[in-house]
């Protein structure tokens, strides 16, 4: 028996954008291996395809979706697309998010450009996913678990970096969001978590280079850095039925970072 059986996922961004595994494609490959059947969401359909294959050759079942999640019409089409394919929905992941860039990104420093983007990409693909998601997982009658993805430059001040402002601050917004969506539907049984992740060796990290991953590591309490699989499988918890009176959480993910202050503030 899985965990996940009979259950239908989203993930956003499932496919990481280089070669390795990201946090969203561990969270869709882990939830298909525990009985799911995942719709993996992504722009380009190249590496969500390859997914797929991954997926179904460790004997699992999803299906890409390609489509844009910051697109108000994609996000509808997107709704639809996992209702014909499966028929019910049960779990969403908004995984999607992206960094400003390199260089100095410290409140002075943001231009109007990347702040709207950051919101655009990290917070309002959220609400959209989730504003589309709720009506198909209370006509599914199963309830559902809505897992929002933040970061802990959203949940602490990180110094002796070029800063991150817009970032954090659509990061910290999400957990607005995850607390507000929890409140709101918990009489209904869709619950609503956030994973607050930590210093995680993904292909995205990986490229920004050693002095970069050596820093982030310097930080971590437990001295090392966490993979995709710790953010998957944390996700396979929340979505599962082990979660079922598990609403509002912000769980951190971090190799003890967040317990270096008082949780929540
Ligand atoms: N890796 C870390 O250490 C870390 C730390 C904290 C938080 N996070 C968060 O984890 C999540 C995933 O990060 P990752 O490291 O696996 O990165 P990643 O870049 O490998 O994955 C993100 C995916 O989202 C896709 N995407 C971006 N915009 C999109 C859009 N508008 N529509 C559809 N797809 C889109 C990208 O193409 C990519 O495939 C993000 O929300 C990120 O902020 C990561």
């Amino acid at each position: 028996m899985g965990r996940l059986d009979g259950k239908v996922a989203i993930v956003t961004g499932a496919a990481p954008r280089e070669p390795g595994v990201g946090n969203g494609s561990a969270m869709a490959i882990l939830m298909a291996r525990e009985g799911a059947k995942v719709l993996l969401v992504n722009r380009s359909t190249e590496r969500a395809e390859k997914l797929a294959a991954d997926i179904a050759a460790d004997g699992g079942e999803a299906s890409v979706f390609a489509g844009d999640v910051t697109n108000t019409d994609d996000v509808a089409a997107m709704g639809q697309a996992v209702m014909d394919r499966y028929g019910r929905l049960d779990i969403l992941c908004n995984n999607v998010g992206i960094g400003a860039g390199g260089g100095a990104n410290r409140v002075e420093d943001v231009t109007d450009e990347t702040w709207d983007r950051l919101v655009d990409v990290n917070l309002t693909t959220a609400m959209k996913c989730s504003r589309v998601a709720v009506p198909l997982m209370r006509d599914s009658g199963g309830g559902g678990s809505i897992i929002n993805i933040s970061s802990i430059a959203g949940a602490l001040g990180l110094t002796g970096g070029p800063g991150a402002a817009a970032y954090a601050a659509t990061k910290a917004a999400t957990h607005g969001l995850t607390l507000s969506t929890a409140a709101d539907y918990a009489a209904e049984g869709i619950r609503c978590n956030c994973i607050v992740i930590g210093s995680v060796a993904t292909p995205m990290v990986a490229a920004a280079g050693a002095e970069y991953r050596q820093r982030r590591i310097d930080m971590v309490p437990m001295q090392t850095e966490g993979t995709g699989w710790d953010i998957g499988w944390a996700a396979v918890y929340l979505a599962s039925e082990e979660a079922r009176w598990v609403t509002g959480l912000i769980l951190p993910i971090d190799g003890g970072l967040c317990a270096l202050r008082a949780w929540p503030r």
